[in-house]
């Protein structure tokens, strides 16, 4: 291999252990030079790993990684989302939502997949970002065609919701909620967000794009800079992020074909289950209005009591009232 084609997801491959290992070990093993080597680790300084150098022993990745391995999802998928061919895996990424709307990257496949160890400018709902250091969390983001006008989109990022936290559940976060549209909540902290982005109009069908963020093991150390409270599932349970990334394919697979066949009004039922606000006192973000949340209708709006009327709110922001998160 030459040394500018030295492949730095082989490196980090190598260094993933958390063990040390000399530049010339590192080298044979690559087959490229110690100067190659020494070129890579300082690319991966971008990449705001904490990679120690010692004189003589060599250099090792404090703490280790967990590294996304295609062959790994591969492996835990059922036959069913063994279809999902079109997985791709990147070290860094802008976004990964981004990343799957660029018309050269629209696939003729059912699905497309892109994952990344990282994003540079991660994306969260209503212009916020969404902090995405290396290694630590999932950031995946799935595309496809979707039929239909307007009226074929209603509810479709509650199930993306509801799929994300049927896994958490299924993995051990057992008080894994939703907070209507599609937060993921344990305990009043947030776990996990969803972004749905959609190319295409009524007449034409849409090209979705939905995008989870889900932490998995930033510390609390690592995500000081977050301005709400959130969570890490390493907090409830212990799970790689590989058999997790799977788990959710699957589980997106499966919801969105019945989501396409019937509507949301399949997912009612077991989406109310989910429901972390139903019976809460709640604001609505954009408009200040206050009243106690009464679950969804069958198209995912929000029912909101407010004493005078029962409003149906279809998208915003929703707030818990300070004493009952
Ligand atoms: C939210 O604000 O709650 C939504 C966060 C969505 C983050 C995910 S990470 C994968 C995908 N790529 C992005 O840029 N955003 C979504």
């Amino acid at each position: 291999m030459a040394d500018s084609a030295m492949d730095d997801r082989a490196l980090l491959h190598l260094l993933s252990d958390g063990l040390y290992h000399s530049g010339s070990e590192l080298g044979v093993s690559l087959g490229v030079s110690r100067a190659a080597i020494w070129k890579a680790l300082k690319r991966l300084t971008d990449f705001n790993l904490k990679v120690d150098t010692v004189k003589g022993k060599g250099y090792r990745v404090i703490g280790g990684l967990d590294l996304l391995d295609s062959k790994i999802i591969q492996d835990h998928l059922s036959c069913e989302a063994q279809s999902l061919t079109d997985i791709e895996l990147l070290l860094t990424v802008d976004s990964t939502n981004h990343y799957l709307t660029d018309a050269s990257r629209i696939s003729q496949k059912p699905y497309a997949v892109c994952l990344a160890e990282m994003q540079t400018a991660g994306r969260g709902r209503r212009g916020r970002s969404w902090f995405s250091p290396f290694g630590k969390n999932i950031y995946l983001s799935i595309g496809f065609d979707l039929p239909g006008g307007v009226e074929a989109l209603s509810g479709l990022s509650l199930v993306i919701g509801l799929a994300a936290a049927r896994v958490l559940r299924s993995q051990g976060v057992d008080n894994a909620m939703v907070k209507w549209p599609n937060d993921i909540w344990v305990d009043g902290k947030k776990l996990a967000g969803v972004l749905v982005e959609l190319q295409g109009e009524a007449t034409t069908g849409w090209r979705v794009v939905a995008g989870i963020g889900l932490n998995v093991e930033m510390t609390q150390a690592e995500g000081a800079g977050i301005d709400q409270l959130w969570a890490s599932v390493s907090e409830y349970a212990s799970c790689s992020r590989n058999k997790m990334v799977a788990m959710l394919l699957e589980n997106l697979v499966q919801v969105l074909a019945i989501f396409k066949e019937n509507g949301f009004e399949a997912f009612l039922m077991e989406w109310q289950q989910y429901d972390c606000l139903r019976g809460k006192s709640i604001v609505l973000s954009n408009s200040g209005i206050e009243g106690i949340a009464k679950g969804i209708d069958a198209f995912g709006a929000l029912q909101v009591d407010t004493g005078v009327e029962l409003l149906a709110v279809n998208a915003g922001d929703v707030s818990v009232r300070p004493n009952e998160t």
